[in-house]
């Protein structure tokens, strides 16, 4: 992907992220249209996939058809929000490989700490698209790239739902060779690193926690 950030601005996304962001919206209803709008945000992060062809045969003739080329996607879940993006996209991309990365923040130096990292294989074939629905601060987000990039993966987009210009930057700094792909970008963050005007923690919301 040429662009560092590619804001998805499709009508039927930004319409499903206002239902998100609406403070009333249920648990149920938030869950859905974050599975919905993973469809449509995997639909662009996807769209420069290397592709080649395959020989077939329709009822017709012999053609050569397009087919993705390469090995399995690896799809990364940032947990636990990333869990909501990743159950979209999977319906879409069944054969996909899956890793997850569980970070902290230490409360004390608010730097993230790794407590749990499970990633596929070869991943210095694939392309990766790691996952997590508010790029904030950006620390969680370029600490997980770090990780895949320790373990190999050299290909590697970053998918979510809202992002803050405090991340971006903090993204373009640390990885400036992994394009984001966002539904949008808000104005700020606040002083507990929430995204402003955002919907909340996207956690809370999808699980129903507090
Ligand atoms: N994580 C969230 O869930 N929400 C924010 O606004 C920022 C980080």
């Amino acid at each position: 992907m040429a662009e560092h950030l590619t804001v998805v601005s499709h009508p039927l996304v930004q319409h499903k992220l206002t239902l998100m962001r609406e403070k009333d919206t249920s648990t149920a209803s938030f869950r859905k249209l974050l599975r919905e709008i993973s469809l449509l945000l995997a639909y662009e992060v996807t769209r420069e996939l290397p592709m080649t062809t395959k020989a077939i045969e329709t009822p017709i003739e012999a053609m050569d058809a397009p087919t993705i080329d390469g090995k399995k996607l690896a799809l990364i879940s940032i947990l636990r929000a990333g869990n909501g993006l990743l159950d979209g996209i999977l319906e879409l991309i069944p054969a996909a490989r899956v890793g997850f990365v569980g970070l902290y923040r230490d409360p004390e130096t608010l730097q993230p700490v790794q407590y749990y990292c499970k990633l596929p294989d070869h991943l210095e074939e694939r392309v990766s698209i790691v996952v997590d629905p508010m790029l904030a601060t950006g620390n969680s987000s370029a600490a997980a790239i770090t990780l895949l990039k320790q373990s190999g993966a050299k290909n590697i987009r970053f998918l979510c739902l809202l992002a803050a210009p405090e991340g971006i930057a903090r993204m373009k700094e640390a990885h400036p060779d992994v394009p984001i792909v966002t539904a949008a970008v808000d104005r700020q963050l606040n002083d507990h690193g929430y995204i402003v005007p955002g919907l909340g923690d996207a956690g809370d919301r999808m699980f129903g926690t507090k």
